[in-house]
């Protein structure tokens, strides 16, 4: 049961919306902009309003997967399996040849779960980032090193701590082109195509 569990979760993450949403609209969302599918290239190339909903669907996507696992009573360690198979399906997805997005909804989605107040504290430390900076990529790094912070401060169980790290991980490896073009000069802002230039 518990590998059924896993692999549900990363058939949930696996889940392109960003792709099938800009499909709507005509675009084909890795040939512009930065190339992602998720809510930032969305709000680029197409608008505020399905951006919002790509991040909603992504996040959703992280909880719902973390959410089943722990109502079906699976072990601590699938508990953590099943988070990282979510994301890990978000950016190697099995409907996109194993490409896919950098997973910082999909991981704020896990942690929403994992424990609601440092998930909101994350994203309000990241959304305050992205305020600030406009840089997407800065505070989903920042959001992503933070999570585990906070969960080692608030004490909270081993899995989670593992679970964040390997978030943390993940989305440091999935912007490492965007920690260059920040050391560069050269990321792209949140905003209109010519203002992200
Ligand atoms: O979640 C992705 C964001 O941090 C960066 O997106 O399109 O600027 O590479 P993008």
């Amino acid at each position: 049961m518990e590998i059924l569990v896993l692999l549900l979760s990363y058939l949930f993450g696996s889940i392109p919306i960003g792709l099938l949403i800009a499909r709507m609209y005509n675009i084909d969302i890795t040939k512009v902009g930065s190339g992602n599918i998720g809510a930032t290239n969305i709000q680029r190339n197409i608008g505020w309003g399905p951006a919002l909903v790509v991040l909603a669907f992504d996040v959703f996507k992280g909880g719902i997967a973390l959410y089943l696992a722990r109502t079906l009573g699976v072990s601590d360690f699938f508990l953590a399996a099943c988070a990282l198979a979510a994301v890990l399906g978000h950016n190697y997805s099995v409907f996109l040849r194993f490409k896919g997005g950098k997973g910082v909804a999909t991981s704020i989605g896990t942690v929403l779960v994992m424990n609601p107040l440092i998930g909101l504290g994350t994203a309000i430390l990241a959304i305050s980032i992205i305020y600030l900076t406009r840089f997407v990529s800065a505070g989903s790094m920042m959001g992503g090193i933070a999570a585990v912070l906070l969960l080692i401060y608030h004490g909270d169980p081993l899995w989670q701590i593992v679970t964040a790290t390997g978030l943390a991980l993940l989305i440091l490896w999935t912007h490492r082109d965007n920690f260059k073009r920040l050391q560069a000069g050269t990321e792209r802002r949140l905003g209109s195509p010519r203002e992200a230039k």
